[in-house]
């Protein structure tokens, strides 16, 4: 019965625009969560493997699978998105000030593929907000939340680290861990960020700040730097050179892919996404130690997609499309 209702209101909101029908799935989560969590996951006995925490350094994950950074955009969401049984969420992107992002329309559904195209823009309430709104919804959590930060649409690159430092100082305090974002499609040149140019003096500048915090609240939070599916192999190598001699503590592999759909230019993610983001893993497993930590995000939509990512080098799992197209019950797939 449960499971039909779902469906039935998955179809229904189909109607509306992909952003409205977005928000008011968060709010349904939010208001009704006994009527999405009734039966709660629990993963089989048979599935030992999948039932296993995650351990990596001071962090306990439940288990691999968790929300990638989009959904939850103003740190209001993620308690009751972790109700469903998920091992962590990652919430944000946030920017120093809060920002409208791009005109719509901004999103589209791709329904033949179960794709997304999106230019959002990170349309955000601005840090300081967000850390409240994360606050007052921390203690009904208990899973590993993340926190992703960037850069404010009008911050000049070569201001850039101001930005991400501003964000780090306010919201390390409340991470388990920081996702910095230098790969969106949908902020002008963000992604020349990971270019040679501005990458190291961003995490020398980021390294510094964070010293510093770790000192001050006696507390280890992993640094990982979310890439672009679309980087080059040689800018690929460097960014992973530069970021293993500073505080990175892993990567998060991969943002969306640039491309045009309908007229609407923003970042592809779901099922067309899938070989780009593989493909990524795989380069940055072959290139990096063991000791780094690897997220798998990126058109992962079956039990097949969520083992070959583990195959190669992912620790956690990341989703976010297939959780838009099927509801909860992903999830529950995934994990059994
Ligand atoms: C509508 C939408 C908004 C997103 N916003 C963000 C964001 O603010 N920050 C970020 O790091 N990634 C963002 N992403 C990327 C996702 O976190 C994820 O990495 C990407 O969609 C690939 O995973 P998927 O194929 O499972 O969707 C967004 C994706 C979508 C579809």
């Amino acid at each position: 019965m449960r499971n039909f209702l779902i469906k039935f209101c998955l179809k229904i909101l189909r109607f509306f625009p992909p952003e409205v029908s977005g928000k008011i799935s968060l709010e349904f989560i939010r208001f009704f969560p006994y009527l999405i969590t009734k039966k709660k996951i629990t993963i089989k006995e048979s599935n030992s493997f999948y039932k296993k925490p995650i351990i990596y350094g001071n962090l306990k994950f439940k288990n691999y699978l968790g929300l990638g950074a989009g959904l939850d955009k103003e740190g209001k969401y993620f308690a009751s998105l972790g109700s469903l049984g998920i091992g962590f969420v990652e919430v944000g992107t946030f920017t120093p000030v809060a920002q409208p992002g791009n005109d719509r329309p901004r999103i589209k559904r791709i329904n033949k593929e179960k794709s997304l195209i999106n230019r959002l823009g990170f349309n955000n309430p601005g840090i300081l907000q967000a850390v409240r709104n994360i606050r007052s919804n921390k203690k009904s959590f208990k899973g590993i939340l993340g926190v992703s930060i960037g850069k404010n649409k009008n911050t000049k690159l070569e201001e850039a680290h101001k930005d991400y430092v501003f964000c780090l100082e306010k919201c390390f305090e409340i991470s388990d861990y920081i996702a910095i974002n230098i790969s969106s499609p949908n902020t002008e040149d963000l992604r020349r960020l990971s270019s040679e140019e501005y990458l190291e003096n961003l995490l020398v500048e980021i390294n510094n700040c964070y010293e510093s915090l770790e000192k001050k609240h006696q507390k280890k939070v992993p640094l990982l730097l979310k890439l672009s599916p679309d980087e080059s192999d040689k800018n690929l190598e460097k960014i992973i050179k530069v970021s293993c001699e500073k505080k990175i503590s892993g990567f998060i592999l991969s943002n969306t892919t640039e491309g045009t759909y309908e007229g609407l230019n923003g970042g592809i993610s779901g099922p067309l996404l899938k070989d780009k983001s593989l493909s990524l893993l795989k380069k940055v497993n072959y290139l990096i130690n063991d000791d780094l930590l690897l997220i798998a995000s990126g058109g992962i939509t079956t039990k097949r997609d969520l083992e070959e990512r583990l195959d190669n080098g992912a620790k956690l799992i990341q989703i976010y499309t297939s959780f838009i197209y099927q509801g909860p019950k992903i999830l529950d797939d995934l994990l059994n």
